[in-house]
């Protein structure tokens, strides 16, 4: 069973989806720590309040944040997480922590990558670019930001009336429902990488 760690950097919605599916035997996997990098922020209560371990670990406590990231790491290591989540994490990490859990990060996206990469606000990108159809993208990461191989995604319609709140609630519903899925797929084995390409074996496990 994947020992997974989350981190997070606010509202954590994401990481509720992920909490509300390991109570429903279908995450694939234990969370066994949450990090933030800011203090106080909502995600870090729904942890607490899910018995989860959690961890601070704010970017003015470290000389560089490069010393702030290989902290991260080190916390996930101690945790012995082999499984780690980026669940509206704020910030790119380091390529020194990706090397060390490669191929085992997974990130959410608001949108349908590759378009809006590197966005912070990638909801209001797409309403204001004018595409009629966008989403969100579940992605391991690798050191080039929102480009790393694509495990899911799923597509959400844009109206004319939307607002970016009302577009970014339903991407989110989506978000909600892909996320603990990869990480079930990933947590399970069942993800193969060819070149870029990510094929997903949906075979029934084994009884
Ligand atoms: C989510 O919409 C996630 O896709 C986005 O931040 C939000 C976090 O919400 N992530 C990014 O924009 C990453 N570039 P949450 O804290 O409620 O999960």
């Amino acid at each position: 069973m994947s020992r997974i760690g989350v981190l997070v950097s606010g509202r954590g919605s994401n990481l509720q989806a992920l909490i509300d599916a390991q109570a429903a035997g279908q995450l694939g996997g234990r969370i066994v720590v949450v990090i933030s990098n800011h203090a106080g922020v909502l995600a870090l209560e729904r942890a607490a309040q899910a018995g989860i371990p959690t961890v601070v670990l704010e970017r003015q406590a470290f000389a560089s944040r490069q010393a702030q990231h290989l902290a991260i790491a080190e916390t996930l290591s101690a945790h012995g997480v082999d499984l780690v989540v980026l669940a509206g994490f704020d910030r790119i990490l380091h390529p020194e922590v990706v090397r060390r859990f490669q191929h085992r990060i997974l990130n959410i996206h608001p949108s349908l990558l590759p378009a809006f990469a590197g966005s912070l606000h990638a909801q209001a990108d797409a309403l204001a670019y004018g595409v009629k159809i966008t989403g969100c993208t579940v992605h391991l990461v690798t050191e080039e930001v929102d480009a790393g191989p694509i495990v899911l995604q799923a597509a959400v319609p844009v109206f004319d009336d939307d607002t970016v709140e009302r577009l970014s609630e339903r991407i989110l519903a989506e978000e909600h429902r892909i996320l603990p899925e990869a990480v079930r797929l990933l947590a399970e084995g069942r993800l193969r990488l060819e070149g870029r390409r990510v094929q997903i074996d949906r075979s029934a496990a084994p009884a």
